[in-house]
């Protein structure tokens, strides 16, 4: 009786078990979804259902997050037509509408887009997106409706707030009334279009904050988001839609963007798996300055005390209420303007530039064009440069009062309109200012520290108000005012190297041997002795050292700076305690050191170093020999690319996308690059495809050998996937010890990469988003044949390396057979 009552039992549990595992994520025409079911996405991300927020007693249809403890709805259907009672019900019908009605009768809530499909279904996805589609259609990504496009307080990862420029549809965030109401509040965030595209927080009418100018990395807003660990975003600006959306960069973390109505605040929360709670991780305004137009016009904001400053150039329109700290009525001109017998301008460095809502954009202009654009309208009163994604460079103009602007370290340059007079007088003052520099410099000689101290300071203070004459493009700077690079003294290096001792070198790397040393300060640095055949001038060489040093982001190594001897040259970088991967990765003991999730990240990490070289750096880089050897490993383990923006610096012709002159390393080098000198950022995909499948493979692809197969790495690759036995390939430490499904992911991704014709091979941008997430990859083509080319003749004078290059430019990929 006791057995039987425990085996009933049992049963019961399981059959309600099955029951919750097997949860749905569809609803069908022939299907209701009634007060109390719900819809949970396929892997129980999100969950959609009726609920009742805070202490209302109405219900609405909503979407929240499945497994926290802590209800947090994202999205809400009938935020508007709340349902006193549990009668409500969901459906679609057979002709894809979308409504909820209650009572059986009486529609609350519909959706009226006018597609129509064969087999209509509504789905929540994983992502929170609750979408109508067609069943049966092959792409599935072909929405007739998307809750996405109607977002409510929350923006989730992969959605959009912007504005469709075709049909002027608009995704805008709007906060909820309060706690236990979710009717839209008077709270508002999206994309304004006036001028140059910006994000804007408002409260009804009032501007609260907005983000600053889109500089084809980041907002003015935000400087440092990029490398924060939980999410990454762009901002999209073209014929056909304008954009911001961000995604995770790790798809376990959960994180959202909500508006707050009691703050007034955009803020991002990150879930903590450790306390149970959402974080807080970011919020705007924050501080005083992102508060919109604290300063009044032609004020500008400096996070000090008194938090406003009128701008250079000008005065406090009340100076009473300015001093008592009442900025609202802001600044005017300290010498009224001559628009007709010619103003002049300053530049303002390093600020968030104003408000666009009165600026006039042109993508093709450059700055020299603006200044004179500028100049002839004398309504004109600032202008700068824009910087549309993909390092192209255009001209904003602003009209009438500057508006909401703030000091910020990574902040533009802007200039702006005063008096031929004052203008003149600036350019004394800063000549002066140069002179007791020069003075301070001659000084200084004694204390070589204390010299470069005071030249950074002084810098500092000169930037703000040297008036700019030369103006030529929109990189242009002078002279004074950028060297955020050093440069060393050859007796600095010299010691800190040891004269440069066998025993310091740590290897010999493309372009020339590289070797420790240690600043007396402690610092350790890696110092990279370049070949003698650049023929680049000091100048030159300096000049393009500032720009690569330029390049910053966590996955590149930093260039501290150079150090010019004769005609030696040498490039100063951080130093890497754990030297490369090669040096674990095909090692047969220390290959165990770098488990599959921290090979899962160091790929990771590559890819987005290499993404940011080719589309989200101002120079846009094609690196030309990423390799093994080329991508470092910091104390953590976290990979950094070296040797970036050595084929720009040595190349000379090289810019140019056909070339007689080969660099690089075979085995890496994409076909077309190797052997007819074409390359592109698709021949550095290429490059990346090898490094992944060495990364998997634990084998090199140069010198690989199969006992009884002959061919190179990537014919195996492709013999084994035709097989259906990729994983095969892996090294076996990693299929013992790893995620199978991820290590296969970028196996085939790998594949993807070394596609032989460009064209079909994926952007890095598509090979971030391949690896981030888990969506179907594209099947790869044929390899076969396209390695049994003949490779091109050794013509190449690759000049500058001994090692990397030239040895192995008369082997090539066949030669492994
Ligand atoms: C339930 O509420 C709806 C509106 O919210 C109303 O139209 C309907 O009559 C109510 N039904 C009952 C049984 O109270
Ligand atoms: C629900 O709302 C309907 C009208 O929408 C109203 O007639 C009814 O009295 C309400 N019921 C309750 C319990 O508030
Ligand atoms: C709703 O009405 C349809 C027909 O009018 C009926 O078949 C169905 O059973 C009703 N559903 C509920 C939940 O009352
Ligand atoms: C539905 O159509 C109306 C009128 O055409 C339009 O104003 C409204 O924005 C549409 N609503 C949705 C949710 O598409
Ligand atoms: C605009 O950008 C989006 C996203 O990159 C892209 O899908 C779309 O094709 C672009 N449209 C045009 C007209 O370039
Ligand atoms: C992703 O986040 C989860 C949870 O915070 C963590 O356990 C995991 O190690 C992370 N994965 C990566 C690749 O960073
Ligand atoms: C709004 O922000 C405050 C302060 O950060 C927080 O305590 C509160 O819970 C937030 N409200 C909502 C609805 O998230
Ligand atoms: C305001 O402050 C400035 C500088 O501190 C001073 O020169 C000026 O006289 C003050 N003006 C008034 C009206 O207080
Ligand atoms: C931008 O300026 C160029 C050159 O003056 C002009 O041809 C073009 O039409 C302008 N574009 C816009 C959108 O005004
Ligand atoms: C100056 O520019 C504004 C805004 O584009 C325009 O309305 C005005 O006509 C221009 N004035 C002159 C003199 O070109």
């Amino acid at each position: 009786m006791e057995m039987d009552f425990h085996f009933y039992s049992a049963c019961c549990f399981l059959i309600i078990f099955s029951k919750v595992s097997t949860a749905i994520d569809t609803l069908s025409p022939s299907e209701l979804l009634t007060d109390g079911m719900t819809l949970v996405s396929r892997n129980g991300n999100f969950e959609l259902g009726f609920f009742t927020p805070g202490s209302s007693e109405n219900r609405y249809l909503g979407i929240w997050y499945k497994n926290i403890p802590m209800q947090t709805v994202v999205w809400v259907a009938n935020r508007r037509n709340p349902i006193n009672n549990s009668t409500g019900m969901l459906k679609i019908e057979s002709s894809g509408k979308i409504l909820i009605q209650v009572q059986n009768k009486t529609v609350v809530w519909s959706t009226n887009s006018t597609a129509r499909v064969q087999n209509p279904i509504l789905q929540l996805l994983d992502s929170g997106n609750l979408v109508a589609k067609d069943g049966k259609d092959s792409n599935p990504e072909n929405y007739i409706w998307q809750s996405f496009d109607y977002p409510s307080d929350t923006m989730l990862p992969e959605m959009k707030i912007g504005i469709d420029l075709r049909t002027g549809f608009h995704r805008r965030l709007t906060a909820w009334k309060n706690w236990d109401d979710p009717s839209p509040s008077d709270l508002t965030y999206g994309i304004e279009l006036k001028g140059n595209p910006q994000l804007v927080l408002r409260k009804g009418l009032e501007k609260y904050f907005r983000s600053g100018l889109w500089n084809g990395n980041g907002f003015s807003e935000a400087p440092n988001y990029r490398s924060n660990p939980i999410f990454d975003y762009d901002f999209i600006w073209n014929e056909s839609e304008v954009y911001y959306i961000f995604f995770l960069k790790n798809k376990s973390v959960m994180s959202r963007l909500v508006l707050n109505q009691t703050q007034s605040e955009r803020q991002r929360y990150a879930w903590s798996p450790e306390t149970q709670t959402w974080k807080l991780f970011a919020f705007q305004p924050d501080g005083n300055c992102n508060k919109y137009g604290l300063c009044g016009p032609n004020g500008n904001c400096a996070d000090e005390v008194p938090a406003c400053q009128c701008l250079t150039g000008f005065r406090p329109k009340w100076f009473e209420r300015w001093n008592s700290s009442d900025w609202s009525d802001g600044c005017i001109h300290s010498k009224p303007l001559n628009c007709q017998s010619g103003d002049g301008f300053i530049r303002i460095g390093k600020v968030k530039t104003p408000d666009s809502a009165n600026s006039w954009v042109n993508k093709t202009i450059n700055l020299k064009e603006c200044r004179a654009k500028c100049l002839r309208n004398c309504s004109c009163m600032a202008f700068t440069n824009l910087f549309v994604t993909k390092g192209v460079s255009g001209c904003v103009m602003w009209f009438d009062d500057l508006l909401d602007i703030k000091h910020q370290s990574d902040g533009q340059d802007l200039y702006i309109r005063v008096s031929a007079s004052e203008a003149a007088e600036r350019k004394k003052k800063a000549k002066v200012k140069l002179a007791i520099i020069l003075a301070t410099v001659i000084v200084a000689l004694l204390g070589f520290l204390l010299l470069v101290y005071h030249l950074r300071r002084s810098r500092r203070k000169l930037k703000d108000e040297v008036e700019d004459n030369n103006l030529n493009d929109g990189e242009d700077k002078d002279e004074n005012e950028d060297m955020d690079v050093a440069v060393f003294e050859f007796g600095t290096i010299a010691q800190a190297t040891d004269s440069f001792s066998f025993m310091n070198k740590l290897g010999q790397g493309g372009f020339g041997p590289v070797y420790k040393g240690t600043l007396a300060n402690g610092q350790e640095i890696a110092v990279k002795r370049l070949s003698k055949s650049s023929g680049q001038g000091p100048k030159e060489f300096k000049n393009e050292v500032k720009l690569i040093a330029k390049l910053q982001h966590r996955n590149l190594v930093r260039l501290l700076g150079c150090c010019i001897h004769g005609d030696e040259r040498m490039l100063v970088y951080e130093y890497m305690p754990n030297r490369s991967l090669d040096k674990f990765i095909f090692d047969e003991t220390r290959c165990t050191v770098l488990t599959w999730s921290k090979r899962f990240r160091i790929i990771c990490g590559v890819a987005r170093g290499l993404l940011y070289l080719h589309q989200d750096s101002r120079l846009r880089i094609i690196h030309r020999d990423l390799k093994t050897s080329n991508v470092l490993l910091d104390s953590e383990m976290n990979p950094k690319i070296s040797d970036f923006g050595m084929a720009r610096t040595f190349g000379g012709d090289q810019i140019e996308a056909n070339t007689n002159r080969v660099v690089g390393t075979y085995g890496y080098m994409a076909p077309e690059y190797a052997i007819d000198g074409l390359f592109s950022a698709k021949s550095d995909v290429f490059s990346f495809g090898i490094l992944l499948l060495e990364i998997t493979s634990g084998r090199k692809n140069r010198g690989f050998y199969h006992s009884n197969q002959s061919g190179n790495l990537i014919e195996h690759a492709w013999r084994l996937w035709k097989k259906g036995k990729l994983l095969d390939l892996a090294d076996e430490f990693l299929v013992e010890t790893g995620d199978l499904s991820k290590l296969l992911r970028c196996m085939h991704i790998s594949l993807l990469c070394i596609q032989l014709y460009p064209e079909e091979r994926p952007s890095m941008a598509s090979v971030v988003l391949m690896l981030g997430s888990d969506n179907e990859l594209p099947l790869p083509k044929e390899l076969g044949s396209l390695f049994h080319k003949k490779p091109f003749e050794a013509n190449s004078s690759s000049g500058n390396d001994e090692s990397s290059s030239r040895n192995e430019i008369s082997s090539s990929l066949l030669e492994a057979r």
